[in-house]
């Protein structure tokens, strides 16, 4: 990317009016994803999710839904989050704050499926980081859900642009990555990282961001990356993608990121890969009911 066209989209990040209020619900939310379990307070996020009415229906519609299994109604915001427990809780805290972030019209990705894609990531990244055994899965977690971020920018501040490069990854079966690059000139990697940085997102999540494309320049955390990159193309696998493309190639064994994972895992690198890729494939198949359950209900 040349330093004029660098500059460009700083400059658009700079000007979007909508996004400089997300940080004020994303970085408490970070703090606070960060805090061990043990630590946390029921009534604390009950007087959090209380504050906002959006949210508070949305916690009561999924203790509600068929998931729970609840033989009586969950009527108040306290019942709701005792049955939904804290993770769950704090997914949804999350998506809801994202879901608002664009308004309608920008949107050319459906908002429930690019969100979906985001949270399902989250949850197979966590998934897998726990299968491999990594210090912090809740780290992965956050990475797989915010990896995507350059495509807001796509969407609000170059959205004919994208339009464009969404079509030709359509019709030409290509990457959506690739299409950008030849429809804008530059991809989400690059505008999520100037994204990244505005908001000041620490440096693994940034790099998460700018690299869930290309594992191997990715330098300073490339596990979490190849977490991340990994967890990515699987959900694009198996419908919990844009609808975009397919790659009808993709072998585990060839992508880059098992490259890293299998170096410095040994539970991965003693794993049969097609039994890694069934367990996989079947959290996908619950992540998808659960994001469908949250975004959905
Ligand atoms: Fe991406
Ligand atoms: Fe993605």
């Amino acid at each position: 990317m040349t330093p004029t066209l660098r500059e460009l989209i700083r400059e658009r990040v700079e000007r979007l009016n909508s996004i400089p209020t997300v940080p004020a619900i994303i970085r408490p939310l970070l703090f606070y994803l960060e805090r061990p379990i043990d630590h946390v307070e029921v009534q604390r996020i009950v007087d959090l999710v209380s504050c906002d009415e959006a949210i508070s229906a949305q916690c009561l519609r999924v203790a509600n839904s068929a998931l729970y299994f609840q033989s009586r109604e969950v009527k108040s915001v306290h019942g709701a989050i005792v049955v939904l427990g804290v993770r769950q809780v704090r997914e949804i805290l999350l998506s809801c704050s994202l879901l608002n972030l664009l308004p309608k019209q920008n949107w050319v990705i459906d908002p429930l499926v690019f969100w979906e894609h985001s949270l399902g990531c989250g949850l197979v990244s966590r998934f897998c980081a726990r299968k491999a055994q990594y210090a912090e899965p809740e780290r992965a977690y956050l990475a797989g859900l915010l990896h995507d971020l350059g495509e807001l920018v796509n969407m609000m501040s170059f959205q004919e642009e994208f339009r464009a490069a969404a079509q030709l990854a359509r019709s030409d079966q290509i990457p959506l990555h690739r299409a950008e690059r030849s429809a804008l000139g530059f991809t989400h990697c690059d505008t999520g990282k100037i994204l990244a940085e505005h908001w000041r997102l620490p440096e693994d999540i940034t790099e998460v961001v700018e690299h869930h494309h290309d594992v191997q320049q990715a330098k300073l955390h490339p596990v979490l990356v190849a977490l991340v990159s990994l967890s990515d193309q699987l959900c694009q696998e198996n419908e919990l993608g844009y609808e975009i493309n397919q790659s009808l190639d993709w072998k585990l064994e060839e992508d880059p990121s098992w490259a890293v994972l299998t170096r410095d895992f040994p539970t991965l690198a003693n794993a049969e890969p097609v039994r890694f890729l069934t367990e996989m494939e079947q959290f996908i198949l619950e992540a998808r009911k659960l994001v469908r359950s949250i975004l959905r209900a």
